[in-house]
């Protein structure tokens, strides 16, 4: 019997010779450095590092060499293995050097070029002033509510004494909303609050605790046509306050507060004599003049108030027992003062805009002058 086959096949490991081994060597560094790009080094390393290079294949022979071969071999073939792969890692971090540079210098942005103008947007006059009225109640702490723009008629009328044949009810040119029988209206002013304030409950059900101080901004609707000084959707503010012992005076204190908030320190305002169902007595409130403080003595010497010294602005007056009944609070208890104001005339005047369609067409360069206020 014949020993192990000690003998090999010297074509089969031709790939040992140092020649072959230094040739792949070679074939591989050159490769490398000829590599211009990532991509390309990608492809010169499954050529001369992956499974089927001279090399790997070479390595996979070693094992078919008799011992006394295979340790010589192994170092070859190992050294030469550890000088290519130092060679592909150089050769990588120097290309990676490279596209890194690259990058930077192609994505590099010149934030001094000029860009492309955009105006910006600006807030309405009106949300402004909404706002400025909200932060006024609030300072002086009270709530801000609001309540449906359509309404029923029992809140928009009844409620505040306008009974249906009441003559008053003429007074305010409504939009109704069919079916007629329904009874719901555009609200024509946002006094219906008042009594929805008052007759609020909370989640079970129990009724608001008096007192109650709160003011509502909102939006409102008569059937007038569009003109320099009308618009048949318009904004209110209405106050109303009902708490033990409230009197005129503190009504009148309270119209001056907001008048100085909104016009300047020293608007003071005065009460008329005046009519409104759901108020008695009733007042028209007038401001003085915040332009000329009231010391115009003709048209010509101020455009404002054209030489009036007085703006007219609402109307206002003590809660009518009628309606604190209807709201279900007892008049012999408690007293409310009320009013109510147009914002876009608090607009026109503050501003000086002499025309509604400004105010209500939207156009953005007309929103821009009132400035970028937060
Ligand atoms: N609601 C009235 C209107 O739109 C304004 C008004 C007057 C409101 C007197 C009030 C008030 O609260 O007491 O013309």
């Amino acid at each position: 019997m014949s020993g192990p086959n000690k003998q090999y096949d010297p074509v089969q490991v031709s790939a040992l010779a140092p020649e072959a081994v230094d040739a792949a060597v070679a074939a591989a560094l050159e490769a490398f450095a000829a590599a211009s790009d990532l991509s390309e080094l990608k492809d010169a390393r499954l050529a001369h590092q992956g499974e089927k290079s001279p090399l790997a294949l070479a390595n996979r022979e070693i094992g078919a060499l008799p011992p006394s071969a295979k340790a010589e071999a192994g170092k070859r073939v190992g050294a030469a293995r550890a000088r290519v792969g130092q060679a592909l890692a150089q050769r990588q971090s120097e290309l990676e050097a490279d596209r890194d540079a690259r990058i930077l210098a192609e994505e590099t942005i010149d934030v001094t070029l000029p860009t492309p103008y955009r105006t910006l947007g600006a807030r309405h006059p009106l949300s402004l002033m909404i706002e400025r009225v909200q932060d006024i109640f609030t300072g002086m702490g009270w709530e801000i509510a609001e309540g449906p723009e359509i309404e029923a008629e029992w809140y928009n009328f009844d409620a505040l004494n306008l009974a249906p044949d009441h003559p008053a009810r003429q007074m305010q040119d409504t939009f109704f909303v069919d079916p007629p029988k329904a009874g719901l209206v555009l609200r024509t002013h946002t006094s219906p609050v008042q009594v929805r304030t008052l007759l609020q409950r909370d989640a079970s059900g129990l009724r608001r605790e008096l007192p109650v101080y709160v003011a509502v901004p909102g939006r409102v609707f008569r059937t007038d046509e569009l003109d320099a000084t009308h618009t048949p959707v318009f904004h209110q503010v209405e106050g109303l306050a009902v708490d033990r012992g409230l009197t005129m005076a503190h009504l009148k204190g309270t119209l001056d507060h907001l008048a100085a908030a909104l016009f300047g320190e020293g608007t003071v305002t005065r009460l008329r004599p005046s009519y409104f169902p759901f108020t008695e007595p009733s007042a028209e409130m007038d401001f003085l003049c915040f332009a000329c403080h009231g010391e115009a003595t003709a048209a010509a010497t101020c455009r404002t108030c054209g030489g009036t010294r007085w703006i007219e602005w609402g109307g206002c007056g003590m809660v009518n027992h009628a309606v604190l009944r209807a709201a279900g609070v007892d008049p012999q208890e408690y007293s409310g003062f009320a009013f109510g104001m147009g914002l876009e005339r608090a607009i026109m005047l503050r501003h000086g805009v002499a025309d509604m369609h400004d105010i209500v067409e939207g156009d953005v360069r007309f929103s821009a002058q009132f400035g970028m206020g937060l």
